[in-house]
C-alpha cells in the first residue's frame, strides 16, 4: 500500500490552492476551499488549516476555526451561569475522498479540539460546536469523537430516521464537543 505523509499546517489567505487537488463529494465544501476561503481568512471571518501530503498536490483535508456562542437556553450544563455559551465554531471541515476511513479526520478533529483548549486558557471558549451534515457516517464520525447533541431530542429523532432510512427534513444538526471533559482529567 502507498504510504502517505500528512503535513498539518495553518495556512493564509496567499495560499494558493489551485495549486492543490481536493474532493470531497459536497460541492459546497470543495467550493468553500477553491473560492472562497482566502477571503474568509483575509477579512478575519475564519482562519483555516490543512493536512496536506508531502510532496504531493493533495490536499488530504481541511478545517477552519471562528470565534462562537450560541443561545442554549436549555443547555444541560450543571453550573447553570448563562444560556449564551462562548465556544469555537469548527465551520468548514472535509476529508477528500481518496483518503478517507484512515483517521485523518478523526486526526483533524483532535487538532481542532487541541487548539481551542489553548484558546480557552487566554480567552473564554467552553465548547467546540459543528453544524453537523444529517447523514449515516458524518453523525457517527462526530458521536465517536465524543460530540453530542445541542438539542438532544432531535437528536434522537434524526438518529431513529437515519436508522430506519427515513428522510430528514434538516440538512444540518448543531453538535458540540465539551472542552471541560479534557480539563477534569
Ligand atoms: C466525516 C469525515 C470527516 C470522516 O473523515 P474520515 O477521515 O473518513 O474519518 P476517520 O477515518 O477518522 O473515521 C473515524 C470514525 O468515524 C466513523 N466513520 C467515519 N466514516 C464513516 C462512514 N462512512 N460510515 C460509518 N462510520 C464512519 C467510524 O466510527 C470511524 O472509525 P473506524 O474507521 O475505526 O470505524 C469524512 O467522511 C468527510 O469528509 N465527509 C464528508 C464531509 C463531511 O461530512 N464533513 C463534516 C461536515 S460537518
Amino acid at each position: 500500500m502507498r504510504e502517505i505523509n500528512p503535513v498539518f499546517k495553518k495556512i493564509d489567505d496567499t495560499f494558493t490552492f489551485q495549486n492543490y487537488e481536493f474532493g470531497s463529494g459536497f460541492k459546497e465544501l470543495d467550493e468553500f476551499l477553491y473560492k472562497y476561503a482566502s477571503i474568509f481568512m483575509k477579512y478575519g471571518y475564519s482562519q483555516m488549516y490543512i493536512l496536506e501530503e508531502l510532496n504531493k498536490s493533495n490536499i488530504i483535508g481541511y478545517f477552519t476555526l471562528s470565534s462562537s456562542t450560541i443561545q442554549w437556553d436549555d443547555s444541560l450544563f450543571l453550573e447553570k451561569i448563562t444560556r449564551y455559551i462562548p465556544g469555537i465554531l469548527l465551520g468548514m471541515f472535509a476529508i477528500d475522498k481518496r483518503f478517507r476511513r484512515k483517521g485523518f479526520g478523526s486526526d483533524l478533529i483532535k487538532k481542532a479540539v487541541s487548539i481551542a483548549l489553548s484558546v480557552s486558557k487566554v480567552i473564554g471558549c467552553r465548547c467546540v460546536f459543528v453544524d453537523s451534515l444529517t447523514n449515516h457516517e458524518t453523525i457517527k464520525f462526530y458521536l465517536n469523537m465524543g460530540f453530542d447533541f445541542v438539542d438532544k431530542p432531535l437528536g434522537r429523532i434524526i438518529l431513529k430516521k437515519l436508522s430506519s432510512n427515513e428522510k430528514i427534513d434538516k440538512n444540518t444538526i448543531k453538535m458540540y464537543f465539551d472542552l471541560f471533559k479534557l480539563k477534569k482529567k
